[in-house]
């Protein structure tokens, strides 16, 4: 289907991205230093370049991992399902594992996998999301490192999509409709 045309304003500069993700692994690594493995969960697909970036400044032993869950809206009610439709191949029971999310919106996605990874036991669960948009918060979830937050608005960039296009801008930009 034809999307009505659209252009990319840079909202977060690469340079930032990069500087932030270097903090953001800084926080991680006091977390979990120490830890005998680091279970790095990456929420497909969104979160494939935040993780790639992320795990690239840990020095910790790491293992990578992927899960990813889908979420839809019934327009009718404000509660929205969470499906996995893919799951993770390793186990997590006793181990430190760190989600990774492109962005925290309604709050449901990270709030559904939180819980559903908590029922393997692992040591330690936390999250951490570049990007979050408080104001469009519909459960009490936030992760427990955020890269920026960012007002309501749609945007593409460094993985995030808009129907499939504009992962592979190295910058966050906001979407604009021109037409
Ligand atoms: P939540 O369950 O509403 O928190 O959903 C988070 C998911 O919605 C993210 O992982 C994205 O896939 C998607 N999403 C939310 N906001 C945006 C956006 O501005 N651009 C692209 N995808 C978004």
């Amino acid at each position: 289907m034809p999307h009505r045309p659209y252009v990319i304003d840079e909202m977060i500069s690469a340079k930032s991205i990069a500087a932030r993700v270097e903090g953001l692994a800084r926080d991680i690594h006091e977390d979990f230093k120490g830890t005998d493995k680091l279970v790095v969960v990456g929420l497909l697909r969104g979160s494939f370049v935040f993780i790639a970036d992320l795990v690239r400044e840990l020095d910790l032993p790491v293992e990578v991992d992927f899960l990813e869950a889908s979420s839809y809206g019934d327009s009718t009610e404000s509660s929205r399902e969470v499906r996995i439709l893919k799951d993770l191949r390793g186990q997590i029971e006793g181990r430190d594992v760190l989600v990774v999310e492109d962005i925290v919106d309604t709050g449901h996605t990270l709030a559904h996998v939180t819980d559903y990874l908590s029922t393997r036991h692992p040591r330690k669960l936390r999250t951490i999301a570049l990007l979050d948009k408080p104001a469009r918060r519909e459960v009490d979830f936030k992760a427990t490192w955020t890269g920026f937050e960012i007002p309501d608005e749609f945007v593409v960039g460094y993985g995030i999509d808009f129907a499939q296009r504009n992962r592979n801008l190295p910058f966050i930009g906001k979407v604009r409709f021109t037409g």
